[in-house]
């Protein structure tokens, strides 16, 4: 088999992007070229450094590094599926708005679309990647797209999820915990398997890289995902017990943690996780459940999105029952629109769903975020009230958001904390003039009014 000279990954998104650039930099000696239909994308990752479309510490380094010398950006989609020997696919699956399974199973129109494309403009053999989170067994599907529309030419078809952390995503890629390799377990499949984990190889230890039959990486990556997740919904449901007994969810997760068999990491409490994946891809779990007709494992899969929803309702409850009982205006500051630290996503973020119902209860809002712009934060809110509907027209004007964490606390007499942004950490001194609820358990117990 050739060897891997030219690679073209198809979504210049959160993945698509950061991961092209850490291959970029380790294998020199590929062409690496991201391609997406979004042209403003594009423009943006050949543009200024410090407005590259996806915010990762570390990340702009190896776009300086590797930008036009071995990773390129581009729109021409046609001509680099045409010249790639391997081609990833690194689009968006979100959840499905209409149609069977709509709510629970992934659209999958953006892969197909893909699958299309590679079908009608490929001239010779190809490694196709499933980069993008997949419904088990949708490698069948790519496949019999690829192989109705393309003439004689061979393809082989794996699947490679990515587990990158948001915030994160440069180290995570740098020192994997596990690569893993999702193939036919035929003599050209476990060839093609090869053929990446060469790449791979460049710096991750061989050991750490996986191999399995398609259908198990497909798997795998959703259950990671879940499993991840349940651990959060688990120490959330806990938080609600603590509260009305008095013990402390930090004492508890830290008691839990210390059990080497549970292991310490994702038992933080918070107003919920976030993020374009987790809740997709539980739902996309569901569905595939029910699909086969497992009913009780969908439901017991679907308890980990149900709490979540209940701790974002939860908080805005108990931020409403204390101005209740205060009889305060009803006036909030939020810190904090991304799902997590260190990124500008705000995709699913408990800071529009908790917003949202804040403006829904008659609360003016204040808002930071040290890496949201303001127009994300208002088309968030937007969007969601395209969904929901259930704000009253005049509702912009309740919404302010500022520029600066300085500007918004000098401004603020209740200040709430949704993101543990390390700067929101320095609240504590700037003034006393506010009191502070703290729902990510960041600051000092004794100098916040709530927490979780
Ligand atoms: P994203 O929305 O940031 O990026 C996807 C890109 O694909 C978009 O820019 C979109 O314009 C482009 N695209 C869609 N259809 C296209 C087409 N036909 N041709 C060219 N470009 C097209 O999404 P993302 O966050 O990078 O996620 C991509 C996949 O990776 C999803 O399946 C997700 O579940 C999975 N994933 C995401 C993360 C993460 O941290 N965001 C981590 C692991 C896995
Ligand atoms: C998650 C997984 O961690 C990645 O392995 C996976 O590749 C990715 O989803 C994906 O498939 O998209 P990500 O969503 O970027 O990554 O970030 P996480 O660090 O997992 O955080 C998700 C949410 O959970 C955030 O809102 C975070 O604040 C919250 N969280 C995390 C908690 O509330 N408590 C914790 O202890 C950990």
């Amino acid at each position: 088999m050739m060897k891997i000279k030219k690679i073209t990954c198809i979504g210049a998104g959160y993945v698509g992007g950061p991961t092209m650039a850490v291959i970029a930099l380790k294998c020199p000696e590929i062409n690496i070229t991201v391609v997406d239909i979004d042209i403003s994308k594009i423009k943006a990752w050949n543009g200024p450094i410090e407005n590259l479309p996806v915010y990762e510490p570390g990340l702009s380094e190896i776009i300086q590094a590797t930008r036009n010398k071995n990773l390129f950006f581009s729109n021409d989609i046609k001509k680099f599926i045409d010249e790639s020997d391997m081609i990833f696919m690194a689009v968006n699956t979100p959840t499905k708005e209409t149609g069977d399974g709509a709510g629970m199973a992934s659209d999958l129109k953006y892969v197909i679309e893909s699958s299309k494309m590679i079908a009608k403009y490929s001239k010779s053999d190809k490694i196709i990647i499933e980069k993008s989170t997949l419904p088990i067994r949708t490698a069948e599907k790519i496949k019999e797209i690829l192989s109705k529309n393309s003439k004689k030419i061979k393809f082989e078809i794996l699947s490679n999820p990515e587990f990158l952390a948001e915030g994160t995503a440069i180290q995570d890629l740098f020192k994997s915990d596990r690569v893993l390799i999702g193939s036919d377990q035929t003599e050209s499949g476990i060839k093609a398997a090869d053929k990446l984990s060469e790449i791979y190889e460049k710096w991750i230890p061989k050991e750490k890289i996986l191999r399995s039959n398609i259908w198990s990486s497909e798997l795998a990556k959703l259950a990671s995902n879940a499993m991840l997740a349940q651990r959060i919904s688990s120490i959330n449901s806990l938080s609600a017990l603590c509260d009305k007994t008095g013990a402390d969810i930090d004492e508890v997760s830290e008691a839990i943690g210390m059990d080497h068999r549970i292991g310490g990491h994702f038992l933080k409490v918070s107003p919920g996780f976030g993020g374009s994946c987790f809740k997709k891809d539980i739902l996309n779990l569901v569905y595939l459940c029910q699909f086969y007709g497992l009913d009780d494992v969908a439901e017991y899969w679907h308890a980990v999105v149900k709490i979540n929803d209940y701790q974002q309702k939860r908080i805005t409850e108990i931020i409403e029952n204390y101005f209740i009982r205060y009889s305060l205006e009803k006036k909030i500051s939020i810190l904090g629109w991304a799902f997590k630290k260190n990124t500008n996503d705000s995709r699913e973020s408990a800071s529009i769903y908790i917003t949202y119902q804040l403006l829904k209860l008659g609360f003016k809002v204040n808002i930071y975020d040290p890496m949201v712009s303001r127009e994300k934060i208002l088309d968030d809110i937007n969007v969601l009230d395209q969904k929901k509907g259930e704000l009253n027209e005049n509702y912009h004007s309740k919404i302010k958001v500022y520029e600066t964490l300085k500007s918004i606390v000098s401004a603020s007499k209740i200040i709430t904390i949704l993101t543990e942004w390390d700067e929101f950490q320095s609240i504590e001194k700037i003034s006393s003039d506010y009191e502070i609820f703290d729902f990510r358990n960041i600051l000092n117990k004794k100098s916040v009014k709530l927490r979780l």
